[in-house]
């Protein structure tokens, strides 16, 4: 008498539009007290940044127990394992972003949020000095009694001439539509240009710099765009389109294992994706990339190529901020990848300034993964932090020594609550193109590799709309795949 899969059905779906409805009718918040239910003056917690680690620990924060102010120039929470499907209009970029303030908007208490760069640090004085992101000088000092930096990291163009000046990144959503122009200015302005010509070749070569997981991805969906749109509406552009990716190591997707980055290859190669590896870029001018490559018989050859669209996904280093703070807290003399951290995310040689993610040093690679499970860890941290402080405040006003060490023994639980960050890897996934992606898995102790096919290409789908971070990115995301795969993808300049 019961159709399961009918009532399943309908369960999922009410429960889905119920979570869509309380995301955009959040019950109100508890104002902010200066207080605490202890009746201590809360303590002022401001966390650097809207990226994975911040808006994971603001997501789970209790943000009754503190004051709590969030700064960063970003206003969203970008899901950025989305974002190289975005220039090729695979997802629309507003797909992919939840902004902080309504994230903030569905934690217990209110939140300050100032839309800003933290630009110095006085850490002798808890004080912070932030700038509006813009060409005025309209800046504020911030007071902290804790303090989280997740500033994230900058694409790292090694210095190279010309890179900075011509080549796009895809880092942050306005890359994405930087992006998105050029191939369409590009392919449009090629149109002009006689086929077969020298200066139609040019405008027609889109060219990728570095094979990590963004550079592979990117090159995935952009032979995807021209194969399976472009070709319907400029068959004559798309037959002379080439995608080409360099790779400065032997083999892309150095991170993930061999199979998995001998699977991409061979995909890169019947998706006629030209893949350039042992080749290093050593110089871009607006027209031409230079690079060597290094020959079996360690000869270098020098290669001229030359390009219409360049996207540099050459790798991260620190922001110019984590760099300053390199040479103020004393500490973190020796820091290069970023900012060195105890087992519990305290940046060294201080008492009251974490570091979650990017710009964190922790031995972990510098992903999404990483930066979610810290800011998740840090959330749980503060929590029981504020509970120390009420104990320690507790200490200070008790009056004999009976209560004084009932609540040092209280105190002493507390702290020895605080267990170190463990990092539960829960696998890699990469994109390849060709509806065809890779996955290394980890369930627990038990792992596996995953290559092409449906299979793959669904666990990276419905892992990535698992992992966005509300409701409503979930109904874009699922909208902007089935658009596509009805209408094409929208490549309307703007
Ligand atoms: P971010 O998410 O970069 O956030 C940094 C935040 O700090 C931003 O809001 C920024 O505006 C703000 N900020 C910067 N400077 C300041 C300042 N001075 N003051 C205040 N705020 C500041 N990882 C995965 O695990 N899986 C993936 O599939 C994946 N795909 C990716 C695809 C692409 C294209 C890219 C670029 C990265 C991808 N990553 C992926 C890596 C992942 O995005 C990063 O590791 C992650 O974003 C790091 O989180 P974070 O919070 O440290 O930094
Ligand atoms: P990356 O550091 O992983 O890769 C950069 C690549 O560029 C390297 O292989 C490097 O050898 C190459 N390179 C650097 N300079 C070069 C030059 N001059 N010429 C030619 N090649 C050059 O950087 P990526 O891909 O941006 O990733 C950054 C972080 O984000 C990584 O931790 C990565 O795991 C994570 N990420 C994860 C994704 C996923 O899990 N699907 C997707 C995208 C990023």
């Amino acid at each position: 008498p019961f159709d399961v899969g009918a009532i399943g059905t309908v369960l999922a779906t009410t429960w889905f539009g119920f979570s869509i409805y309380r995301e955009a009718n959040p019950k109100s918040q508890k104002p902010q007290t200066d207080l605490t239910a202890a009746g201590i003056e809360k303590k002022h917690l401001v966390i650097l940044g809207s990226g994975w680690g911040a808006a994971s620990m603001l997501k789970d924060l209790d943000t009754s127990l503190y004051k709590v102010t969030i700064i960063s120039p970003r206003s969203y929470f970008l899901f950025t394992p989305l974002l190289p499907s975005a220039p090729t209009g695979t997802i629309e970029p507003r797909s992919i972003v939840e902004p902080i303030r309504s994230i903030a908007k569905r934690t217990p208490a209110e939140v300050t949020y100032y839309e800003a760069d933290a630009t110095d640090l006085d850490y002798s004085n808890n004080s912070l000095k932030i700038k509006f992101p813009d060409s005025s000088a309209v800046e504020k000092e911030v007071k902290y009694d804790y303090l989280v930096v997740a500033v994230g990291a900058q694409p790292s163009t090694f210095n190279i001439p010309g890179v900075a000046d011509y080549a796009c990144f895809l880092k942050e959503l306005p890359d994405a539509i930087q992006v998105r122009r050029k191939i369409l200015e590009s392919v449009e302005k090629a149109s002009l240009f006689p086929e077969g010509s020298a200066e139609r070749k040019r405008l027609l070569h889109f060219v990728v710099v570095g094979g990590g997981p963004t550079g592979v991805e990117f090159a995935g969906e952009l032979k995807d765009y021209v194969d399976e749109d472009l070709s319907k509406w400029m068959p004559e552009i798309a037959k002379e389109v080439k995608v080409t990716l360099i790779e400065a190591l032997p083999n892309v997707l150095n991170s993930f294992s061999k199979s998995l980055w001998t699977y991409a290859q061979k995909t890169f190669a019947e998706n006629d994706i030209q893949l350039l590896v042992n080749t290093a870029v050593n110089n871009v001018t607006d027209t031409v990339i230079t690079a060597s490559t290094k020959q079996k018989d360690g000869s270098t050859e020098k290669k001229e190529l030359p390009y219409g669209m360049l996207v540099w996904a050459g790798g991260i280093r620190p922001t110019d901020f984590t760099t300053g703070l390199f040479k103020k807290i004393e500490g973190q003399a020796g820091a290069r990848r970023g900012l060195l951290v105890d087992e519990n995310l305290k940046v060294k040689g201080t008492e009251n300034v974490y570091a979650v993610g990017d710009c964190a040093f922790t031995g972990h690679p510098p992903t999404g993964q990483v930066a979610h499970q810290e800011g998740h860890y840090l959330a749980s941290t503060f929590a029981k932090r504020a509970a120390i402080d009420d104990l320690e405040a507790e200490l200070v006003r008790s009056s004999n020594s009976d209560e004084k060490s009932k609540v040092q023994t209280r105190l002493d639980a507390a702290l020895a609550d605080i267990k170190p960050f463990k990092y539960n890897h829960l696998g890699s996934l990469s994109y390849v193109g060709a509806e065809k992606a890779v996955a290394d898995l980890v369930w627990g102790t038990f792992s596996s590799t995953s290559t092409g096919g449906a299979f793959t290409y669904l666990i990276w789908r419905s892992s990535y709309i698992a992992m966005c971070i509300s409701a409503r990115m979930r109904a874009l995301v699922a909208a902007d795949w089935l658009k596509v795969s009805l209408f094409g993808r929208d490549l309307t300049k703007e």
